[in-house]
């Protein structure tokens, strides 16, 4: 089975084709970074023209890269939910044409719950993987991370299309969180990506700088962020003058400094999204299998100390650990055309009346 994908929710205009839910034969990707650049910040109104221009383009190269035409799709997927609504109307009304005008079925996904996916999904072929079947069965019951630009949560999973969601951000979302951080050093744009750079130099210490690790109440699976950026933005510009005027900026800090600031802010982040999933995993309910699996997506899963600390926990949890590859942590259409495969299978599939959403579904 082949499914179109199409995802347009924030600034990246993505199509890829996907067979049998698991296997990518093609992923195509235009981002805008450099049209937001000049801004620090997605523009919703230039993204949501730019979408409109490069959405034809770009599902055409999906379906050239994939080497095969359009009639032989066997549905079409898009991602409808959650987003920025100018953006996420382009994707929806390419798809809902697509599929009306060749008689397939449309098949409404939620970007956030394809996040969880993108790790499961492979760039080989069905023969090369040599699977008996699709292989995905057995990720299940699973916890499931994803860490975006715009959404921090974690769910238990009964199956790709059975979830719940445990907690999410009370704040800020944790790549939010890195950018304002990257911005508070004086970092370029993407911030996330540079944070982590200057994280890694020679000699930054994460141990420079004690952060506060956001607990929360005593049982609670839900994130937050803003105190760790507001600590960070006054060791970096010292506390405000009345009026909130602050007496130095990043432009101050020698590289060195910046450098262990950068380390400290990702090692703290880092641990607080650790200690809820070592929470998740030790407060699910008796009368539920324990999950056998971790399953992470989401922008800020390409951060190298996450992907370490994740990797150390899944190996003390007895626990398979499921991490896109790099070019599957970013928004990306290949995840939402494998999420498709399954809703499809349950029959849960769209009509033209479907809507464009800002918010997820769970
Ligand atoms: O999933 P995504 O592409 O878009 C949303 O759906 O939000 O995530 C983008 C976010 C941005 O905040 C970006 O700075 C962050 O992911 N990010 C990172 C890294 N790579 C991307 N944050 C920290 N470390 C990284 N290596
Ligand atoms: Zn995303």
């Amino acid at each position: 089975m082949l499914i179109l994908g199409i995802e347009s929710s924030c600034d990246e205009t993505a199509a890829a084709v996907v067979e049998s839910g698991r296997f990518i034969r093609s992923n195509v990707i235009a981002s805008q970074n450099d049209l937001h650049a000049e801004y620090r910040g997605v523009v919703p109104e230039l993204a949501s023209r730019a979408h409109a221009e490069r959405i034809l383009p770009v599902v055409r190269a999906a379906l050239h890269d994939a080497r095969t035409s359009i009639g032989d799709l066997d549905a079409i997927a898009v991602g409808n939910r959650p987003g920025l609504i100018g953006s996420l109307l382009v994707g929806v009304a390419a798809a809902k044409a697509l599929a009306w005008s060749l008689d397939k079925p449309l098949v409404a996904v939620d970007h956030v719950h394809a996040h969880l996916y993108s790790g499961l999904l492979m760039s080989t072929s069905v023969q090369e993987a040599g699977l008996s079947d699709q292989g995905i069965s057995d990720h299940f019951p699973a916890l499931g991370l994803v860490v975006s630009g715009g959404h921090t949560a974690l769910y238990r999973l009964d199956s790709p299309t059975t979830l719940r969601r445990l907690g999410g951000t009370i704040d800020d979302a944790l790549g939010e969180a890195f950018d304002k951080a990257a911005t508070i050093l004086g970092l370029p744009y993407p911030g996330g990506p540079n944070l982590d750079r200057l994280a890694q130099t020679a000699g930054a210490n994460p141990r420079a700088h004690a952060f506060p690790i956001s607990r929360l109440s005593p049982d609670s699976l839900d994130f937050s962020f803003s105190g760790l950026k507001t600590s960070l933005l006054y060791r970096v510009r010292g506390l405000p003058a009345p009026g909130g005027v602050f007496a130095r900026d990043h432009t101050s800090l020698a590289d060195g400094e910046r450098a262990d600031l950068a380390a400290s802010f990702q090692h703290a982040a880092v641990q607080a999204v650790v200690l809820k999933i070592e929470r998740a995993l030790d407060r699910g309910p008796a009368s539920e299998p324990p999950p056998c699996s971790l399953l992470v997506g989401g922008g800020v899963s390409a951060n190298s100390r996450l992907r370490a600390e994740l990797t150390r926990l899944a190996a003390a949890r007895h626990l398979r650990l499921v991490l896109p590859a790099a070019p599957l942590c970013v928004d990306n259409a290949a995840m939402i055309a494998g999420l498709a495969f399954h809703l499809h299978a349950a029959g849960l599939t769209a009509d033209l009346n479907l809507q464009a959403m800002p918010t997820t579904a769970c």
